[in-house]
This record gives structure tokens, sequence and C-alpha cells, in this order.
């Protein structure tokens, strides 16, 4: 089962890197060109039945994945589930999904435009969570979708993919602080996510997260080519609870600002 999960994350990881190339060269600045073991890999989709959370999530409870919390995120009308291996060096998988009936009638018209475009059964392919996008979005979409949701636009624009990938501070051999970790990131040239400070998170939640910002990549839109955000490198370092085992869960109000990261900085 472990080498089935480790052969999905590798696939997952060499899409991820084809439109985040930042990422590489911060694998190799943390890890010392060890092995990085990741806390978790995020996802994004829409509450369509088709691609639905519980779609993606199945191609994980079958390698052996169980559901663990569940989150809310009203601005951003989004729902959360993270899922956990009992191998615990294997990524957790956090997934959220976008309420689409909560949008404008124009907005929820353009997501089910695209999602019309995609096989019935396109969740049943083997490699749908690094399946990419498979539907046409004009610019114009991409644009109408950005001024009500960033995470719309950006699920329009990329599809399926990892929308990151998370260090495990806690099992880096040369950093354990969260504060040396972002300072070497900024350091190399790689910009931080600031939205409610560079650090989310602290001891007392027994989770602090940090992320660059989003890397950039050329998407072809049916009538042209733009540069956009593409998928950024985030960092957790984990706490003990009161029995002594590392808090596994994630806080709703530290990935709420995690999410601003593919944000279009002008
Ligand atoms: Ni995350």
């Amino acid at each position: 089962m472990s080498a089935q999960v480790t052969k999905l994350f590798n696939n997952i990881w060499q899409q991820y890197l084809t439109v985040t190339p930042s990422a590489d060269k911060i694998h190799q600045l943390l890890g010392s060109g060890r092995d990085v073991i990741n806390d978790h890999v995020a996802y994004r989709t829409f509450n369509l039945d088709k691609i639905n959370l519980d779609k993606l999530a199945s191609h994980l409870l079958t390698l052996g994945y169980t559901e663990c919390g569940q989150y809310d995120f009203a601005a951003k009308k989004l729902t959360a589930k993270h899922f956990e291996h009992s191998n615990n060096t294997m990524p957790k998988v956090f997934i959220s999904e976008l309420r689409v009936e909560e949008f404008s009638a124009d907005v929820q018209k353009i997501i089910h435009k695209l999602v019309a475009q995609l096989p019935e059964n396109i969740s049943d392919q083997e490699n749908f969570l690094y399946s990419g996008r498979s539907w046409e979005l004009s610019s114009t979409d991409y644009q109408t979708l950005l001024t009500t949701s960033e995470y719309a636009a950006w699920l329009a624009a990329w599809g399926f993919r990892a929308n990151h990938f998370t260090v495990s501070i806690n099992h880096l051999d040369n950093f354990d602080c969260i504060v040396k970790v972002n300072d070497i990131l900024k350091e190399a040239g790689h910009p931080l996510n600031s939205n409610g400070g560079e650090i989310k998170g602290d001891k007392t939640v027994k989770l602090e997260q940090s992320s660059t910002l989003a890397d950039k990549a050329i998407v072809e839109f049916s009538d042209k080519a733009m540069e956009i955000p593409s998928c950024f490198y985030e960092f957790a370092k984990r706490y003990p609870q009161a029995d002594g085992e590392l808090y596994t869960g994630f806080v709703a109000a530290s990935a709420d600002k995690i999410f601003e990261s593919t944000n279009a900085i002008s």
C-alpha cells in the first residue's frame, strides 16, 4: 500500500514542479539533498457531483487513508476535510470544495459550463489527481471568476493538481524553527505570503504554518495566453498535544490565510 501511495505522490509532485519551479530549489535548500517529508498536500475542487471532494477523496481511501477532520470557511464559501494515512510519514491530504450554489448566477453559469465539458467518469481515471485542466476556459471567464473568488479562478485555470505541498519542519535535519526556515527562504529570494503575518498559528493551537507566494506560469486560455499565479510551497511545524502525540489537524483561521498565497500581487 505504501509503495502505491509513494508512486501517486511522486506523480503529483512531478506535475506540481512543472508550474512551481521554486519548489525544487526550496526542496534542495531545506533538505540539503536528502528526502523531505511532506506534512500535507492540498487540493481544490468544486462541489459538483462529477468532481466533488468525495470524488477526489475516493482515490485516497482506496490507498488506506481515512477522513480525520472537517472545516468550514464561510467567507470563502468552502468546505474542507483532511485525510491521514496509517503510515505517518505519508502526507496528510487537505481537500477543499467551493460551494458553487452560494455564488451569483453568472459565476455558477461559468463553473457549470466548465464541468459540463468533462466526461461523466473523469474521477475514475487513475491519474485524476494529476490530470490538470480538461476544460476550455476563456480569459474573460477567468477574469470574471477572479473578481468574485480567487479560489474559483485558480481552479478553473489549473484544474486537478496539488495546489501546494508542505514541508514538515518537524522532520527536517537542519532546521527546527519556522522563523529560521522563513529567514533562509527570504535570504534565498523566495517571497513569503505575509497576509495575516508570515507565521500563521502558534504553539497554543499546536500548528505553525508559513508559505511562499505562488510562482507564476503561462496558461493557455481559449483566446490567449496569460501569466498567472500557479502553485506555492508551505512549511508546517506541529506541536505535541497533552497526550504527547503531535497534533495532526488543521487550524481554520490559519488555512484561511494560506489560501491567499495564490492571490495575484500587483
Ligand atoms: Ni496547506
